[in-house]
């Protein structure tokens, strides 16, 4: 149904997942990007950090180990009291970070992730730009 239907041309690959499985961030929210990743360099160093039980539907500050910097994450799962399972729900990566570099963020931040899921499976596209596309799409990875 049109629910399913993603227009590809609105969307630009950020993580693949696996063979079928890719997150694409949404073009038109580049700059709620830009903002969102101002507004945590200066939140995230001075907030606190996740105590107790995460809550899995909550989104909080996770300091990403490549590049020092925060991202917006979910905790998928406790690893063990000190570590804990993210995904960056802005790029679509997952990691494995401290407790200590996971941290409450203000609820202005908490609106929607920029980046989304997508399954090839459930892209609909036209037949004969099948190919085309794919490859429009796997290109900007
Ligand atoms: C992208 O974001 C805009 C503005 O928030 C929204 O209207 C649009 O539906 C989004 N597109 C996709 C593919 O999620
Ligand atoms: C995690 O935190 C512990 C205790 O705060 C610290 O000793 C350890 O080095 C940290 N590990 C990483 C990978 O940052």
């Amino acid at each position: 149904g049109p629910a399913r239907t993603h227009r590809l041309e609105d969307v630009v690959g950020c993580h693949v997942e696996d063979a079928v499985t890719f997150w694409a961030q949404n073009v038109s929210r580049y700059n709620d990007l830009l903002k969102l990743s101002c507004a945590l360099a200066e939140a995230c160093p001075r907030a606190n950090a996740v105590f107790g039980t995460p809550d899995f539907s909550k989104i909080y500050g996770g300091c990403f180990s490549e590049d020092g910097c925060w991202y917006r994450c979910v905790v998928q799962r406790v690893v063990n009291n000190e570590k804990c399972q993210v995904l960056y729900i802005d790029y679509g990566n997952s990691e494995v970070l401290n407790r200590s570099d996971i941290v409450e963020i203000p609820p202005n931040l908490q609106c929607p992730s920029v980046a989304k899921k997508y399954m090839l499976w459930g892209l609909q596209i036209p037949t004969h730009q099948n190919l085309n596309m794919f490859d429009q799409v796997s290109g900007r990875f």
